[in-house]
């Protein structure tokens, strides 16, 4: 495909524009892989690039997209041949580097990870860097002994897309997940996800005392500010919370309280930069231990030209789960 269909993001007077252009292979950024795009999917970043309500292109002209999933056309990379089924979730694609929004893109190898096989091209969109991010906020858990016996694991922003896939991943581990949600009327959905307690959010949204009664063994979080700091201070003694996002805000207000009375870590997880063993060890994971019926209960199939729609949905927390974007 010499010209194809995308998304492009400029800068001008007026600040940020997006609009559907029609490129050359020429077009595309510096890699040694090139992939027909067949499916990419939205994330809460990519709603906040789309719309431009917060900086996330770092270059312009910019494709969108922090997730692609297709079929390689030529490679000059060792690992990848013609034909592969391949994934990237993250990296730089979608913030400086051309992303998923397009029906062709031109990456380096060393970004790529191989299709895990018993997912189909769009399954591996819906997991996409929202579940890739679950999973590396689970393996953290584990490295910090927080093990299914040492008792009930909160995930917030659960109706969410970290979220929904967290309370899939830790329920098929053995967790008993409780979690937290704006939209308890999803309760039916989070509790078939395997959920077993719904905790509403406005619980942990306000600002709290520095430690309150210990509840979790652990928690992953995706929403920040009073809510991780409410969630910090009812971890039990040696607990680990993860913490990726900010849906509720990027600040933190809290004592230290939580960790140096109660032992509790905190654990950083940003999913982009991930060095590649654990990034293909979390895809390997994610092949084996995600419950693929659960995975298409909680996905919506889109096409990419309703992107407007969805990033002003997302953006403003009404997308359920995961949303693939079928792109050829
Ligand atoms: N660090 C990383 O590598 C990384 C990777 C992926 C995502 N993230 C971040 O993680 C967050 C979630 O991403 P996502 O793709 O899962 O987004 P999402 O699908 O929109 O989920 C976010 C969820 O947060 C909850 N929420 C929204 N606004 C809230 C508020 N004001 N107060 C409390 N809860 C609120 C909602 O869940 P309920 O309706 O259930 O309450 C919403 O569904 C984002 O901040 C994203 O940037 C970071």
């Amino acid at each position: 495909m010499e010209h194809f269909k995308a998304l492009l993001l400029s800068k001008g007077e007026q600040g940020q524009t997006a609009e559907w252009v029609e490129l050359g292979l020429d077009d595309l950024m510096e890699g040694d892989v090139l992939i027909r795009v067949s499916h990419s999917s939205i994330n809460y970043k990519d709603g906040l690039a789309v719309t431009g309500k917060a900086p996330i292109a770092r270059r312009y002209p910019l494709i969108p997209g922090i997730d692609l999933a297709g079929t390689v056309e030529r490679s000059d990379h060792p690992s990848f041949n013609a034909g592969d089924e391949v994934v990237i979730t993250g990296r730089e694609i979608g913030e400086s580097h051309h992303g998923g929004y397009a029906q062709m893109a031109r990456v380096p190898g060393d970004w790529i990870v191989a299709k895990p096989e018993n997912m189909s091209l769009a399954q591996t969109m819906a997991v996409g860097t929202a579940g890739f991010t679950a999973m590396l906020s689970v393996m953290a858990l584990e490295r910090h002994d927080v093990t299914p016996d040492k008792g009930p694991v909160l995930v917030t922003g659960a109706a969410g897309g970290v979220g929904s896939t967290s309370v899939v991943l830790l329920s098929k581990l053995g967790y008993e997940v409780h979690a937290s949600t704006g939209r308890l009327q999803e309760g039916g959905y989070l509790k078939d996800l395997g959920a077993v307690e719904l905790v509403d959010r406005n619980t942990l949204s306000e600002p709290g005392k520095p430690l309150q009664a210990e509840r979790w063994a652990g928690a992953i979080d995706s929403v920040g500010s009073h809510t991780l700091a409410n969630v910090l201070a009812q971890t039990k003694f040696g607990g680990t919370v993860t913490a990726c996002g900010l849906a509720q805000g990027a600040d933190l207000k809290m004592t230290v309280m939580p960790f140096i009375l109660r032992n509790v870590t905190l654990a950083g997880i940003n999913s982009g930069p991930i060095p590649r063993d654990r990034r293909v060890e979390a895809w390997r994971r994610l092949g084996q231990e995600l419950d693929l019926d659960k995975l298409d209960a909680m996905t919506s199939i889109r096409k990419l030209d309703d992107i407007f729609e969805l990033a002003d949905e997302i953006t403003h927390g009404r997308v359920r789960g995961r949303m693939v974007l079928e792109v050829d």
